[in-house]
């Protein structure tokens, strides 16, 4: 269907077009028209397609249509001039939709760097790193010194029983040594460790059950509860490790060597050891181990109160008492214990004067580890 209102579907006659100038007219709007289309047309394949089609079409494009009813019908005068301006008119619209399919396909290369482009000015997501909490690491520490003497690991359950935690350590129900325990009690038998003591029983059971040979040698790492108001070096839940050494011809003197190697390995080889009396139901005789100060080397500073010495440690041959709880006979076998606190251990290490930072959980404190 010739569509009337479009010039192109129309003869030069019915126009009324008869000279030179008026063709040239004609086709310098057609031109214009054209011009408009592409600059109008978003730069891309189905643009440029869609283009093509509509103009350079060979059924229904328009120069076929300008060919057909201009050209064909034109008057011999016009003839030349039509021929000529409808060739001038096709290398101009094969021109503008070369440039026009060329701008297209930049047009898509720059879309698809955008979109896989790196800018590597972009500050990165940085995943936070974890690291061994210090209070694991002291205690890994610890225990690797006492794996290499050819220790043992032993744990314990934190909810224990009075019998485990006091009556199998001799410590009756009477003794006033019960009371500086400050226990947390969960009924009238059971109740939260106090220390990692009551341990020793469940080994020697456990010994004595596998039908013990060769003596037991053993340390407890893990998590102790007491009613202690929380302050500098109180936490009502801290950490010790107690060592066991059970066989039949253990004397104090091993106590004294294996504590004495243990300090130089953990504060370093000048340190020197001083066992002083103490006394500990478990235990008898019973010492407190203090170590040659690890900040002023025993000179005497405000770390050891000016005192060169630092206590760590509690101490003392296993009560004959305790080995018979354990299950052992005390005429047969006798053995060493000692129990220390991780916690003040870790303080020592890392120079902290508040064990309360250890529990609180703050980032920035437990990054610098
Ligand atoms: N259980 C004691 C406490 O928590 C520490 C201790 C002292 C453990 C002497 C021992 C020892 O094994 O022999 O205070």
């Amino acid at each position: 269907m010739p569509d009337v209102d479009n010039p192109t579907e129309r003869s030069l006659a019915d126009l009324g077009i008869n000279d030179p100038s008026a063709v040239a007219t004609e086709f310098a709007k057609v031109r214009e028209r054209f011009d408009k289309q592409v600059a109008a047309k978003v730069a891309d394949k189905p643009g440029y397609v869609m283009m093509r089609n509509a103009w350079l079409g060979r059924k229904s494009g328009v120069l076929t249509a300008i060919s057909d009813n201009w050209l064909r019908s034109a008057v011999p005068s016009l003839k030349p001039i039509v021929g000529q301006s409808l060739n001038d008119l096709r290398r101009h619209v094969e021109e503008r939709l070369e440039e026009f399919l060329a701008l297209a396909e930049k047009e898509a290369e720059a879309g698809a760097l955008a979109r896989e482009s790196l800018d590597l000015t972009l500050p990165g997501l940085r995943r936070p790193v974890g690291s061994i909490h210090p209070i694991t690491r002291v205690q890994r520490e610890i225990e690797d010194i006492f794996l290499g003497l050819g220790f043992k690991i032993e744990t314990g359950p934190e909810i224990e029983s009075v019998y485990y935690n006091f009556d199998a350590l001799n410590i009756p129900e009477t003794h006033p040594s019960r009371d500086d325990f400050d226990t947390i009690y969960i009924d009238s038998n059971t109740l939260l460790r106090t220390h990692t003591s009551p341990v020793q029983i469940r080994a020697m059971e456990k010994f004595v059950k596998s039908g013990a040979e060769g003596g037991l040698y053993i340390i407890i790492p893990g998590k102790c509860y007491r009613h202690d108001n929380p302050d500098a070096t109180h936490t009502p839940m801290f950490h010790q490790i107690e060592g066991l050494a059970v066989d039949t011809d253990i004397t104090f003197a091993d106590l004294k060597g294996t504590l004495d190697y243990f300090a130089k390995k953990f504060f370093g080889e000048k340190t020197r050891t001083s066992f002083n009396p103490s006394f500990f139901p478990f235990t008898e005789p019973s010492g407190e181990v203090a170590v040659s100060c690890y900040v002023c080397g025993g000179v005497g500073c405000r770390t050891c109160k000016e005192s060169g010495w630092i206590e760590v440690m509690g101490c003392g041959m296993v009560h004959p008492q305790v080995l018979k709880y354990g299950g052992l006979d005390p005429e047969r076998y006798s053995g060493w214990a000692f129990g220390l606190g991780i916690d003040r251990f870790a303080a020592a290490r890392y120079g902290i004067n508040d064990i309360q930072l250890f529990f609180q959980g703050d980032v920035r404190f437990l990054e610098q580890f």
